[in-house]
C-alpha cells in the first residue's frame, strides 16, 4: 500500500485546478443508465470511486472508457439490474444505481452497502422513496430487489436530507408516471448539478436546489454531452492547504458560493479570500484564530469539510470547538492527528480543539477519505517528516493530490509500495 511522505514548513504559494466534483460524476454516471445512447461526459476526476462506478456501469451492460478527464458511456445494451455485493460494499455510492435501474427496467437488484468508519449509513430513505414510487421492495440475502411495471409520481418527504436518497428519488421520477415532489430534498450543489443532467437529457425536473423539487414524468429521454462542476471539497482542502501554511494560492476553476461556508470560516479564521480573474487568492494568517464550527446540509458547514477544519484548528490561536451533526462518529482521525501533537478531546460528536504552537511529524493512518486529508494538511506545518499510511483512501476521492501540493511549494511525495 502506498505512502505519502510530507515534510513540514514550506509555505505554499502559486496557483492550483481544481477538478471535476466526485460528489456530481458519480450520480451522473448513474443516471446515464435512464437512457440507451452514447453519453460524453467531461471535467470528469480520475479517481478509484470514479474507475468503480464505471465496473458497475458496466456489469449492468454499459460500455465505459475514460480518457484523460472525459468518459464516453455507451448505455445502448443495458439490459442487465444488478449492482453485486462485491463492488457496492466498496463504494455505498453504487446504491444510486436503484433509482434509474428500477425506472428504466422495471426491476432491479442492488447490494445493500457495508458500513463505514463513521457508523451504519443506511438507505433506508432510499427504499421509502421507491415504494413511494410505487415500486414493490424488499430485502432478501443483502439485497435490495426492486420491481414495478411503471412508477407512479408522488409525494416522497425525507424526514431529514439525504444527498443521495434524494438524487435516487430524483432520477427514477424522472420516468415515473405522472408528477412527483420531493419535499425535504438535499440542496447541495451536486444535486442541482444532476438535475441539469437529467433535464438536459430531456427531463422534467424544477426547484433543484431548493427543499421542495418536483419531476414532471417524461415516456424516455436522452443521451447527452455534459460537463462536471467543479469539486467544491477539493476546493475547501486546498483553501485549507494555503490558510494552514501562511501561505498564498490562486485556487482556478473553483464556484465560490459552493464554497460560502468554509470560506466564512476561513475568513473567520484569519485568512484572506479575495476573488481574483480567473480563480479564488487564499492568503492564510501567520497563525489563524481558533473558531467554532458546527456541521451542517448545505448550506452549512460541509462534514466532508470538518476533518480539514480540525488540522487547521489543532494550530490555531485558541480553543475551538467542532460538532458533526451528520454522522455519529465522524472523527477517527482524532487519535491520528493526536499523534502528530494536536490537543484534542472528543464528547460523543462534540470535539474540542485546542491549538497548539507546533506539531511534530508522525507516522499515521489514514482511516477514510477527508481524514486522510486532513492528516496531509497537519503534515504540512508538523515540524520534520510525517508518513501517511493507507493512503488508497484519498485516491478514492482527490486526484493526484501530492503533486498539486507539490507544485505549490510542499515538500511531499509518494513513495509506492
Ligand atoms: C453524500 O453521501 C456524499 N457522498 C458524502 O461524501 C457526504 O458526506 C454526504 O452526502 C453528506 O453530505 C456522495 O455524494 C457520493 P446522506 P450520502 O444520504 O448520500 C443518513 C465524501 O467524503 N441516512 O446525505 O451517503 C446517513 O446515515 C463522502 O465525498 C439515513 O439515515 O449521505 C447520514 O447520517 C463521504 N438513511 C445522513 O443521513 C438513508 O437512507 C446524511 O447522509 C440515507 C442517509
Amino acid at each position: 500500500m502506498d505512502k505519502i511522505l510530507v515534510r513540514g514548513g514550506a509555505r505554499l504559494t502559486g496557483e492550483v485546478e481544481i477538478g471535476g466534483a466526485k460528489n456530481a460524476a458519480l450520480p451522473i454516471m448513474a443516471a446515464t443508465l435512464l437512457a440507451p445512447g452514447v453519453f460524453e461526459l467531461t471535467n470528469v476526476p480520475s479517481l478509484v470511486d470514479v474507475n468503480t462506478m464505471g465496473h458497475v456501469l458496466r456489469v449492468l451492460g454499459a460500455q465505459v472508457t475514460h480518457h484523460d478527464h472525459s468518459l464516453t458511456i455507451d448505455t445502448t445494451n443495458c439490459s442487465y439490474h444488478e449492482a453485486p455485493y462485491e463492488l457496492v460494499k466498496t463504494m455505498r455510492a453504487s446504491v444510486c444505481v436503484l433509482g434509474p435501474v428500477l425506472a428504466r427496467h422495471g426491476k432491479a437488484r442492488v447490494s445493500l452497502p457495508g458500513g463505514c468508519a463513521w457508523g451504519p449509513r443506511p438507505v433506508d430513505f432510499h427504499i421509502r422513496a421507491m415504494k413511494a414510487l410505487g415500486a414493490d421492495v424488499e430485502i432478501e440475502h443483502g439485497y435490495i430487489v426492486a420491481s414495478a411495471d411503471r412508477l407512479t409520481g408522488s409525494v416522497i418527504h425525507f424526514d431529514t436530507s439525504s444527498v443521495g436518497a434524494t438524487e435516487n428519488a430524483m432520477m427514477a421520477a424522472t420516468l415515473a408516471e405522472g408528477t412527483t415532489t420531493i419535499e425535504n430534498a438535499a440542496r447541495e450543489p451536486e444535486i442541482t448539478a444532476l438535475a441539469d443532467f437529467l433535464n438536459a437529457m430531456g427531463a422534467r425536473v424544477a426547484g433543484a436546489g431548493t427543499a421542495t423539487i418536483t419531476i414532471e414524468g417524461v415516456d424516455d429521454l436522452h443521451a447527452v454531452e455534459f460537463r462536471v462542476v467543479p469539486d467544491r471539497i477539493e476546493a475547501g482542502t486546498f483553501m485549507v492547504a494555503s490558510a494552514i501554511t501562511g501561505g498564498d494560492v490562486l485556487l482556478k476553476g473553483v464556484v465560490r458560493e459552493h464554497c460560502s461556508a468554509v470560506i466564512s470560516k476561513l475568513q473567520e479564521s484569519g485568512a484572506e479570500i479575495v476573488d481574483e480573474p480567473g480563480g479564488l487568492r487564499v492568503r492564510g494568517p501567520v497563525w489563524g484564530q481558533s473558531v467554532n464550527v458546527t456541521t451542517a446540509p448545505y448550506p452549512g458547514f460541509a462534514t466532508d469539510m470538518q476533518a480539514q477544519m480540525m488540522a487547521l484548528m489543532a494550530v490555531a490561536d485558541g480553543t475551538s470547538v467542532i460538532t458533526e451533526t451528520i454522522y455519529v462518529d465522524r472523527f477517527s482521525h482524532v487519535p491520528e492527528l493526536r499523534r502528530l501533537g494536536a490537543d484534542i478531546s472528543v464528547d460523543h460528536n462534540v470535539a474540542v480543539v485546542t491549538g497548539v504552537k507546533k506539531l511534530s511529524g508522525a507516522k499515521v493512518m489514514a482511516t477514510d477519505l477527508r481524514a486522510s486529508a486532513a492528516l496531509i494538511l497537519a503534515g504540512l506545518v508538523a515540524e520534520g517528516e510525517t508518513e501517511v499510511s493507507r493512503v488508497y483512501h484519498i485516491d478514492r476521492g482527490y486526484e493526484a493530490i501530492e503533486e498539486k501540493l507539490a507544485g505549490l511549494g510542499a515538500d511531499v511525495e509518494r513513495v509506492r509500495e
